[in-house]
């Protein structure tokens, strides 16, 4: 099996985007979005290929010292194998080898799979957003994870470091 890879997304990996993107939720972004997202300057959008076959991709934007996930999916099939956490990795790397902000993301309250996905790569819960999501109607929970010098307690601290 080849391996896979992390890479910046072009405008020629659109197609399989969508196919993914529209599989994935049930109210998708549309072509126009992501064109006009992938468009921007700040925004850092990455596929994960398995040979020439688009698997996964995230798209972010960092603003000063604060980032946001808008949009992280892995198709159905190839769940579970480590590819969302690859994706999310290069994006966090890319983060901190920026500055390091503190990374926000919006995630359906019923959405267990991304939160844990998350937890799992430190953000915590940080709030709640009242409908924020339609088809169907339901809260967001916000995540966050810390920026280096915003983190709550830093690791020296935790392991009594001193
Ligand atoms: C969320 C999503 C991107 C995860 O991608 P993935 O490639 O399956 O994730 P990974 O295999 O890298 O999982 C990494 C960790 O996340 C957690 N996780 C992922 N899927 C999980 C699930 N179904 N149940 C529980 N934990 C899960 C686990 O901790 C997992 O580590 P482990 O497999 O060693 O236990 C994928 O389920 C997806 O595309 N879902 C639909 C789109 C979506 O909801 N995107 C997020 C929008 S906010």
């Amino acid at each position: 099996m080849p391996p896979l890879t992390i890479r910046a997304a072009n405008e020629e990996d659109l197609p399989a985007i969508l196919a993914i993107e529209r599989a994935a939720f049930s109210d998708p972004w549309t072509e126009a979005a992501f064109r006009k997202t992938l468009g921007q300057r700040p925004v850092i959008a990455t596929v994960a290929l398995d040979g020439r076959a688009v698997v996964g991709y995230s798209v972010a934007w960092i603003v000063g010292d604060e980032a946001e996930l808008a949009t992280l999916a892995v198709t159905e099939s190839r769940r579970r194998a480590g590819i969302g956490g690859r994706l999310l990795d290069a994006l966090l790397d890319e983060v901190d080898a920026r500055g390091g902000a503190t990374v926000y993301l919006e995630v359906r309250d019923s959405n267990t799979a991304a939160q844990a996905l998350y937890r799992s790569r430190g953000f915590v819960a940080a709030g709640r957003r009242a409908g924020y999501y339609r088809r169907p109607t339901e809260d967001a929970i916000v995540m966050r994870r810390p920026g280096p010098e915003r983190g709550s307690p830093g690791r020296a601290e935790v392991a009594g470091d001193d």
